[in-house]
């Protein structure tokens, strides 16, 4: 038999982090490359008790199918969240609930643009964020970063542009805090502006916010969303519960929640319905806001132990900026060294991250690579790191002899 796959499948390309996902779990190999949240945040004791308590009290429903759009008692808690952490006013009818927010991203992809369409992202952005995109023929048109976030004059002259060849872009795709790769933040003057520029042109903001509440120093930087209501907010479990559960939700004006609701009736009828009665308890219990506490106090000696590793090993040879929160390091080698190229030197020598190239929307970052600092312990940041610089300086002398 031979198969005649569609052409969406010219743009999509494997994964490098999929693929990296794998030594993550061998043992002598030190991954700073994972996405991943660390093991040691999973509530496994709480979570035992809620799913028992979940299955004698609503085993019937919550083992059927459920809404399209979620469970209404998820969306109430939610709605209680959201306000509580991040200042939206929202009501339950503007949530739709997901099969993680990387679902929203396809979805919101999917719904907003042709084949062949533009949207603006951050340069560089979320990997799956690329493979959503790709998946439904997007164009990407990334705007640079500096260590307030993405250049809003560059965002808006790059706008102006594309709108003036009667190509507009359909959405600005935006990682505000602890942007996932580079970690930095988007200041609140600079949100104020995206909102300006967004409502000037009549472009739609897409917020993704799945690290806003890992912060471990500075001041919380409002949230785009409770500065505009029509903005289209993605939002995750991933990282305040646990990843394996799969939810995710989109806060938006109810023409594309309704939308999104058609989109999710083709693709999986409904979310996982156990998750989200499990989630439910999560909230109304209050163990979400116990759990955030557990997993800023132990992430920030991670992050200060990397950052430290970096400028006692790398000072010399590479610059990165101190994330206010999330998961990463986005370091730039001031050699030309290819991060790509040097992977497979790093695996041999026992220590994995990402290369730049994998979250460039338009090509470039050769130089780069994104390193976890949440999964590992600190004593294997630092091996990983002197580990890291010993390949980054074998490389860089071969390059020379
Ligand atoms: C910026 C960003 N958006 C979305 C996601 C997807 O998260 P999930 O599908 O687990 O909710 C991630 C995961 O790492 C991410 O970093």
């Amino acid at each position: 038999m031979k198969f005649n796959f569609s052409s969406y499948l010219d743009f999509m390309r494997p994964s490098e982090i999929r693929e990296l996902a794998k030594y993550a779990t061998s043992k002598d190999i030190i991954s700073f490359g994972g996405g991943m949240p660390n093991p040691a945040t999973f509530p496994k004791d709480r979570l035992k008790e809620i799913m028992v308590d979940v299955l004698d009290r609503d085993g019937d429903a919550a083992l059927q199918y459920g809404n399209t759009a979620g469970l209404n008692s998820l969306r109430e808690e939610l709605v209680g969240f959201l306000k509580r952490t991040e200042g939206i006013d929202c009501a339950p009818e503007d949530i739709i609930i997901t099969s993680g927010s990387q679902q929203a991203l396809y979805a919101i992809g999917k719904l907003l643009c042709n084949p062949g369409d533009g949207v603006i992202t951050e340069d560089p952005t979320y990997v799956g964020a690329i493979s959503a995109f790709n998946a439904n023929a997007i164009r990407m048109h990334g705007v640079p970063m500096d260590g307030q976030g993405v250049v809003v004059d560059v965002l808006e002259e790059k706008v102006r542009s594309l709108v003036s060849k009667g190509k507009a872009p359909r959405f600005i795709y935006l990682i505000p805090n602890f942007q996932n790769p580079t970690g930095r933040t988007l200041t609140e003057k600079r949100r104020q502006e995206v909102i300006r520029i967004a409502s000037e042109y009549g472009i739609p903001v897409v917020e993704d916010n799945p690290y806003g509440e890992l912060r471990y120093s500075g001041e919380r930087v409002r949230s785009i969303r409770s500065l505009d209501g029509s903005v289209i907010y993605l939002g995750t479990f991933s990282k305040v519960m646990t990843p394996g559960l799969r939810l995710g939700y989109i806060v938006a004006p109810r023409e594309v929640t309704e939308k999104v609701n058609l989109l999710k009736q083709a693709l999986d009828l409904a979310t996982n319905s156990f998750s989200q009665y499990v989630a439910t308890e999560y909230i109304r219990r209050g163990i979400i806001y116990e759990q955030i506490r557990f997993n800023v106090e132990l992430y920030r000696k991670r992050r200060d132990a990397m950052v430290r590793a970096l400028r006692e090993e790398m000072g010399d040879m590479a610059d990165f900026s101190v994330p206010d929160g999330g998961m990463f390091i986005w370091v730039t080698l001031n050699n030309s060294v290819d991060t790509s190229r040097m992977l497979i030197d790093a695996i041999k020598a026992g220590v994995t991250y990402v290369s730049g190239q994998a979250f460039a929307p338009n090509g470039g970052h050769e130089h780069s690579m994104r390193l976890n600092f949440t999964f590992p312990s600190e004593e294997k940041i630092y091996e990983g790191v002197r580990r890291l610089r010993s390949v980054i300086l074998s490389r860089a002398q071969e390059a020379v002899s």
